[in-house]
């Protein structure tokens, strides 16, 4: 297990940064550590779809696109914005240092 940095940038432009252990879900370290703007109703069973966040144009080759689950969660939530995943969905790697994600206004 190794730690890795990640960003998350509010919707005001504030910045969070945490550090996240590989192998934790965004999702999880994300609440774990605090950061706002990310509801994860469902505790991470891929349902809710409000732990969206918008990936950094830069990492969206390296997280990747959504699951077969994800996809009809995120359009069930109206979101169109063509970078969103579920945060519960990423599992954090090494390869994920230093990545960068965006948070909607509000979780609905
Ligand atoms: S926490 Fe509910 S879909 Fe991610």
């Amino acid at each position: 297990m190794a730690m890795v940095n990640v960003t998350f940038i509010a919707a005001d432009g504030s910045e969070q940064r945490i550090a996240v252990a590989t192998g934790t879900s965004l999702m999880e370290a994300a609440v774990g550590q605090g950061v706002d703007g990310i509801d994860a109703e469902c505790g991470g069973n891929c349902y809710c779809g409000t732990c969206r966040v918008y990936v950094d144009p830069a990492w969206q080759a390296i997280v990747g696109p959504q699951g077969e689950y994800e996809g009809p969660v995120v359009e069930a939530t109206g979101d169109e914005e063509p970078s969103v995943r579920l945060s519960c969905q990423v599992t954090v790697t090494d390869e994920l240092d230093g990545l960068v994600v965006r948070l909607p206004a509000a979780q609905t």
